[in-house]
């Protein structure tokens, strides 16, 4: 029988010892947005993931965008350069003050809004345009509200945000989902769960981006409903 290989943490154990130094809010800027960040919040400076995906997404002018897993609000925000209208969306109390701080830093009041909830638990049902999402990846358990950034057993969360996400997008709507294939020798099965959630959910995907890194790659996937062009 052959053994699955066990996923290296040490690259995710320097990420979360990099958030553990910070001990008040700081400040820095990315891609010209400025970002006040507070304690125990993912920090797009701290990985390539989050500049990945907003380097990839595509957003039209006059859309609304939902930005599920929002963090410190940096993709949204990015996606508000262009959007008419965005909400920004964490289960972290920390993460809704940092969605906060970087709204007012960037003068986005008139566009982007945040909303504390466990997936679409707290959200009114509104359809969107676009729904982006950066959800945690690696199939570990958290023990801190930070390490929920990263860890989820099963990926539990990603299966949930799939079987949900339907009824907040237009049905020409569509996601952007930041994904690795980390769990590739699994049984979750890296980018073939994908395949099994688009079949399950009326979905279907592309992958329009990819970048290899070391011993994972991570992929920028559009995904729409079935029936869409
Ligand atoms: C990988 S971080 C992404 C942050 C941000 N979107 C970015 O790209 O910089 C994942 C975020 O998901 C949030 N999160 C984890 N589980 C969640 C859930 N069930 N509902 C809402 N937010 C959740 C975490 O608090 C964390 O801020």
């Amino acid at each position: 029988m052959t053994k699955a290989n066990p996923i290296d943490l040490h690259p995710v154990q320097r990420l979360l010892d990099k958030h553990r130094v910070h001990k008040e809010e700081y400040e820095l800027e990315i891609d010209g947005i400025k970002l006040r960040m507070v304690p125990n919040v993912f920090c797009p400076a701290y990985t390539n993931t989050s500049r990945f995906l907003t380097d990839n997404l595509t957003i039209n002018e006059g859309e609304s965008v939902l930005d599920m897993f929002s963090g410190s609000g940096f993709v949204g925000i990015c996606a508000a350069r262009i959007a008419s209208r965005v909400v920004c969306v964490d289960h972290s109390l920390n993460a809704i003050k940092c969605i906060k701080n970087n709204i007012k830093a960037n003068n986005l009041a008139n566009k982007v809004s945040s909303v504390k909830s466990d997936l679409f638990k707290a959200i009114k049902v509104e359809r969107f345009d676009v729904v982006i999402a950066n959800p945690p990846l690696l199939p570990g358990k958290p023990r801190t509200l930070l390490e929920t950034a990263v860890f989820d057993p099963g990926l539990k969360t990603t299966v949930k945000f799939f079987n949900n996400v339907s009824k907040y997008l237009k049905d020409n709507g569509r996601i952007y989902l930041l994904f690795s294939d980390v769990t590739k020798d699994s049984k979750l099965g890296g980018l073939k769960m994908i395949d099994d959630l688009c079949a399950e959910n009326g979905f279907k995907y592309k992958v329009v981006a990819t970048k290899p890194v070391g011993y994972e790659s991570y992929f920028v996937i559009e995904i729409k409903k079935e029936n869409n062009g």
